[in-house]
């Protein structure tokens, strides 16, 4: 499963249902979502300045979406890296598993939307870069 590379996570494009009171924009499972979520989380109240993520993932998938505002995402696959800014509710970065990913560059306000293949699990995590690359070269 870790021989995706940064080139594999691709923007998709959610519906956008408009009318005068507002909008909607739904995301369901394997219909315009290519996994199946079992987790949600979002970050806010973001200082200034600060960046999150700075991990990799062995198996989770994700979308990740600015649901309000606006923030960076690098994926690194340990030899490609790939920056998306993402600033609209209905576009999400899908995020292939065995990516290490950072977001940063947060604006004032800004809610990152994450939706999680997986359960929380801290052993799917890689938090170190360099045993990041380790694994992922040689996986
Ligand atoms: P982490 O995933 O490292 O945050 P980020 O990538 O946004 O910087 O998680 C930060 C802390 O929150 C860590 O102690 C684990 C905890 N946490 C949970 O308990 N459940 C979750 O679903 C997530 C994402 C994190």
């Amino acid at each position: 499963m870790s021989s995706f590379t940064v080139f594999d996570c691709n923007l998709i494009q959610l519906p956008k249902i408009h009318n005068r009171a507002g909008n909607i924009t739904p995301v369901e499972n394997l219909i315009n979502l290519p996994f199946s979520v079992h987790r949600v989380y979002y970050l806010y109240d973001i200082p200034g300045g600060e960046s999150r993520g700075a991990h990799g993932h062995i198996k989770l998938e994700s979308l990740i979406v600015a649901v309000s505002g606006s923030f960076d995402v690098t994926l690194d696959d340990g030899r490609n890296k790939k920056l998306i800014t993402l600033n609209r509710p209905y576009f999400g970065i899908h995020i292939k598993p065995g990516m290490w990913r950072d977001i940063s560059n947060f604006s004032s306000g800004a809610i990152c939307l994450v939706l999680a293949s997986e359960l929380y699990d801290e052993s799917d995590y890689i938090r170190d870069y360099d045993d990041y690359k380790k694994w992922k070269l040689n996986s």
